[in-house]
């Protein structure tokens, strides 16, 4: 099997800023509560017109000028999505066709805030084994759309972005090292958006009693997040024959600065080897890791030959971490 890597990356975040302030005249919160209890200071938000598929065309636009790469070079395009454009057909044939990607398959990938590392896997698998030689994973995000904005437990925490990169193939022990994607189903019920599929179809009733927005239990998400991801981390970093010591940076999802802390905490590494972006974005789902990893290049936090882990989890309940040796 040869070996698969980023060739390159793009991102995308909409133009509006929301800050704690404006929330403070929605529901009944502070400014100082929010940073406190989750480290977000801002969000983005989608314009009424933008839906995922605008943010993610973006991101994939940038993401293919980065790689190098045309429209005609795309094999398979995975977008993941908790906010596709509508149920079907799937934002990613959407984006096919925005791309002129005419010899790209396209389909979406629900893994919740997991999606976008669930999509790199499954790249991984479609290069690494010769059935496609370039394709485009995008996490797009326009969770403002199903936020209950008169919920204080959820309207603080979430925003919208973009991220998408291009997987190529390289040399073996280059690029992706290690992949470990998890799930536990029975934790479903924790978040959820109950109505709109084949359960519960849309009806007078389900929007009179808000079922057409996210609800979480925050609290056992936070419980769950902080014993999953050093495990997630670890395994990631076992797979890859590696020693935690030998990871010069870590993306984790950005939820909550709380749950960041404790992660770095328990796995014993300075906080200063994890990317943080949460304060400016909130949690963006599946846009999360990407636009983090996006900005930590950027940034010059991540080098030719450097070691990263990437760390996601959400609804499903879901999880998956991955090593991945910087190549570009
Ligand atoms: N402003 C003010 N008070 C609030 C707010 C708010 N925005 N939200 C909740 N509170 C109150 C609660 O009502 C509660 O009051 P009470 O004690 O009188 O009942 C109090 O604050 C404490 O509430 P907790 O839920 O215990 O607060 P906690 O410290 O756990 O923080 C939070 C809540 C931020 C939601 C945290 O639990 C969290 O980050 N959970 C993880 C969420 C997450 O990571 N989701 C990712 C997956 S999302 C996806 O997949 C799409």
């Amino acid at each position: 099997m040869r070996g698969s890597t980023i060739a390159g990356i793009g991102h995308y975040v909409p133009e509006r800023v929301m800050k704690n302030a404006e929330l403070e005249q929605y529901v009944d919160t502070t400014d100082e509560w929010i940073v406190t209890r989750t480290g977000i200071r801002e969000r983005r938000i989608a314009a009424p017109e933008q839906a995922s598929s605008d943010l993610g065309l973006e991101a994939a636009k940038e993401a293919m000028a980065h790689a190098g790469v045309t429209p005609d070079d795309i094999d398979l395009i995975i977008v993941g999505t908790a906010t596709p454009d509508m149920l079907f057909p799937a934002t990613a044939c959407i984006l096919q066709d925005r791309l002129g990607a005419r010899k790209a398959g396209a389909f979406d990938l629900s893994a919740a805030c997991s999606s976008w590392v669930y999509g790199i896997a499954v790249a991984h698998g479609y290069v690494s084994s010769g059935l496609a030689n370039t394709v485009l994973v995008v996490g797009a995000e326009t969770l403002s759309k199903i936020t209950n904005w008169k919920d204080r437990g959820t309207c603080v925490l979430f925003g919208d972005s973009a991220g998408a990169a291009v997987i190529r193939p390289c040399d073996p022990g280059q690029g992706f090292l290690s992949f470990y994607l998890g799930a536990d189903g029975a934790g479903g019920p924790l978040i959820i958006l109950p109505a709109g599929g084949s359960r519960l179809p849309a009806s007078y009733e389900t929007i009179e009693r808000g079922q057409h927005y996210l609800q979480m239990n925050g609290r056992e998400v936070y419980k769950f997040a902080v014993r999953m991801i050093p495990r997630a981390i670890q395994e990631a970093v076992d797979r890859a024959g590696l020693g935690i010591a030998d990871v010069d940076l870590f993306i984790p999802h950005q939820a909550n600065i709380r749950i960041i802390d404790a992660a770095a905490e328990r796995l014993g590494q300075p906080r200063e080897k994890f990317y943080v972006n949460v304060d400016r974005y909130g949690n963006t789902s599946s846009a999360s890791v990407p636009v983090a990893l996006y900005e930590a290049v950027k940034a010059g936090r991540l080098h030719r030959g450097d070691v990263t882990v990437l760390l996601a989890f959400g609804g499903g309940l879901t999880w998956a971490s991955c090593a991945l040796r910087w190549t570009k």
